[in-house]
């Protein structure tokens, strides 16, 4: 890696929001180490290396606290300072809570949040003690509404949309800035491995990642505090705040119910 060239983490960077995120952050002159649980990741690496920047892949299931130190100990080996990490791991799941594997409510849970955070803590504890850094933590306008047929994963988005102005306010006299991209329905993967293709929101047109990305790196080197994505997004969460959460709960069904979409 070259010495000059400051250094960003994304995780979560193998497929869609991650992978268009660290594409910015190559463009933009920083140096990667990028990581997720599957082999694919290395894919990813030898594509970022093509736009100019050193690249470390990491293999690591996040969810877990062997996971996150293994990623951890890679960007310690490199003696560099990290100037950004963009948090943005994560997954879905599709289906009734009641009917959903607990193993994999827990992963939800596990990977969103608490890997999240324990990843946030160590890199941000560096951060505090050089004074610099920006944090980006992929939440979602799903932190808005109560997600019938996506329960655990509208409120893992909750935590994170709140946690990350949470922790932007303990930081405000330093100069470290946290921002939240909170994207809307975006074509990537994420549905399908949710197990939600036979609904509305699974079908539905959705918004392309490398512009959800670009819009999230964009505000991350502002150091803005959110970013919400698209202005139909904008308009959804501008409603759903003033909108009664029963309300809110009963139209998240119309579009994650098994069968919603077209069959
Ligand atoms: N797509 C949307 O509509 C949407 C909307 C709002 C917010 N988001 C958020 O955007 C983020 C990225 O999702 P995406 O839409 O880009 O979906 P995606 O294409 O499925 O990408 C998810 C990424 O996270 C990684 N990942 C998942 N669990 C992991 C774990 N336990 N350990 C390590 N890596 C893990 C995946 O790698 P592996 O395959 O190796 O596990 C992959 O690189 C997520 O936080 C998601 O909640 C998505």
């Amino acid at each position: 890696m070259a010495e000059d060239r400051p250094v960003a983490i994304v995780t979560g960077a193998s497929t869609g929001i991650g992978y268009e995120l660290a594409k910015c952050c190559a463009q933009e002159g920083f140096d990667l180490v990028i990581a997720a649980d599957e082999p694919r990741i290395n894919e990813a690496a030898q594509d970022l290396r093509r736009l100019g920047a050193a690249v470390e892949a990491v293999e690591a299931d996040l969810a877990t606290t062997e996971g996150v130190d293994k990623l951890y100990r890679a960007v310690k080996a490199l003696n560099r300072p990290v100037e950004a990490l963009l948090a943005n791991a994560g997954r879905g799941l599709g289906k009734g809570f009641l009917d959903q594997n607990f193993d994999e409510v827990r992963h939800v849970i596990e990977t969103n949040i608490t890997g999240t955070l324990y990843l946030i803590h160590r890199v941000g504890q560096d951060m505090r003690a050089r004074n610099s850094g920006r944090i980006l933590i992929t939440g979602s306008i799903a932190g808005f509404m109560p997600g019938s047929f996506q329960a655990a994963y509208n409120g893992s988005k909750a935590f994170l949309d709140s946690f990350s102005f949470a922790l932007r306010n303990e930081l405000k006299d330093t100069n470290i800035t946290v921002t939240c991209l909170m994207p809307g329905a975006t074509e990537t993967e994420f549905f399908e491995r949710a197990d939600m293709m036979d609904t509305q929101v699974g079908q539905s047109s959705k918004d392309d990642p490398a512009d959800v990305a670009r819009t999230g790196f964009e505000a991350m080197m502002k150091g803005e505090g959110d970013v919400v994505t698209g202005w139909k997004n904008k308009l959804q969460t501008a409603i759903a705040s003033v909108t009664p959460a029963g309300m809110l709960a009963e139209q998240h069904r119309k579009m994650a119910e098994p069968g919603s979409g077209k069959q």
